[in-house]
């Protein structure tokens, strides 16, 4: 059994296009124009966070389709297009797109905040934050909106698919649980082309591939801060340098959001056991409201630096 499009679309700025992988099908690699042609007419994004704006501009700008992003939070819609405009720009900067093509990729992104304005979407991926009952309640709502053709795809990193796929009526066109037809998952892996990814696929099982391998050395490099053992710096740049990557697991760790790290790291240990359980100074950080960068946030707030010192001298 396959499934697909858990996007692990990594995080902001230029490092949103360069990591895409999804669960049950892995996409990596976007580039700036596909070729490749897809049934797909109209695309939708549910949730206007940091993967939700990256897969709508990859879809807008490679494979070139309409997009429309619904988010019930004006204020990360508009959070949302600010970064959608950066993103432009710079590649307007670097020579990459012309002022035109920016102007023509912005244009076909469009923004809603309420779910039937969804109707006329013939492929929806789904966002939003990484918690089962919200991503359920999305597909059984979505389910009734859209056409009975319309396919629905998630971007969980770590959520059941089977489960999720289960509060609608159509679960043969969700990607990709028991059910799938081959009908949807060949639509879906052409979409995944045109938008500039190849593809890799697994089984519907907790943490897919990526997940499965990514987290737990995220968790173990935080129990590796968290019991003294070496420096922040010197944890990333060991691992940053001796495994050739672009950056280290708690610069990465940081880049993912640590609430969606959190998250992920309790549906592992729920499913998979004790070995998966997450580090307690990772649970600290979601606590203290350190969610989306440890840097950002220390640097901001020296105040949580303080709070923060306190928590390791009780550790
Ligand atoms: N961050 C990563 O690197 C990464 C990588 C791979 C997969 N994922 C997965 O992608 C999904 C989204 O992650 P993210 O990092 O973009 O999260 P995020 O917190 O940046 O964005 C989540 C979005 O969901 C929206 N949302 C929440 N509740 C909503 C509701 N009731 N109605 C409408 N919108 C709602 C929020 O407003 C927000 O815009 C999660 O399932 C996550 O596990 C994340």
């Amino acid at each position: 059994m396959t499934r697909l499009f858990n996007s692990m679309i990594s995080q902001i700025g230029h490092h949103m296009n360069k990591c895409y992988t999804a669960n049950g099908v892995g996409l990596f690699r976007s580039c700036f124009h596909s070729s490749a042609v897809t049934q797909v007419k109209q695309l939708g994004v549910v949730g206007a966070g940091q993967m939700g704006i990256g897969i709508a501009l990859v879809g807008a700008k490679v494979a070139q389709l309409p997009v429309k992003i619904l988010d019930t939070n004006l204020k990360q819609i508009e959070k949302g297009l600010k970064l959608v405009d950066v993103l432009i720009s710079k590649d307007v900067s670097k020579n990459r797109i012309t002022d035109e093509e920016g102007v023509f990729i912005k244009k076909r992104i469009t923004t809603v905040t309420d779910i039937s304005e969804l109707s006329d979407v013939d492929f929806i991926i789904e966002a939003v934050s990484e918690n089962i009952d919200l991503k359920r309640k999305f597909f059984e709502d979505l389910d009734n909106v859209l056409n009975k053709e319309s396919i629905l795809a998630t971007n969980t990193s770590s959520i059941s698919i089977t489960k999720i796929a289960a509060a609608t009526k159509r679960p043969e066109k969700i990607i990709s649980g028991l059910t799938t037809s081959d009908e949807t998952l060949n639509i879906t892996k052409k979409l995944a082309i045109s938008m500039g990814k190849t593809c890799t696929q697994s089984q519907d099982v907790p943490g897919f591939i990526a997940n499965r391998l990514l987290m737990p050395y995220i968790n173990e490099a935080i129990i590796v801060l968290e019991q003294g053992i070496a420096t922040r710096e010197d944890v990333d740049t060991t691992m940053k340098l001796g495994t050739n990557t672009p950056m280290g697991p708690l610069t990465l760790a940081d880049f993912i959001g640590l609430d969606t790290c959190l998250a992920i790291m309790k549906v592992l240990h729920n499913e998979l056991g004790e070995k998966y359980r997450p580090a307690i100074l990772l649970q600290k950080y979601v606590d203290a409201g350190l969610l989306d960068s440890i840097k950002v946030i220390w640097a901001e707030f020296p105040e949580v630096i303080q709070e923060i010192k306190l928590i390791h001298l009780i550790l």
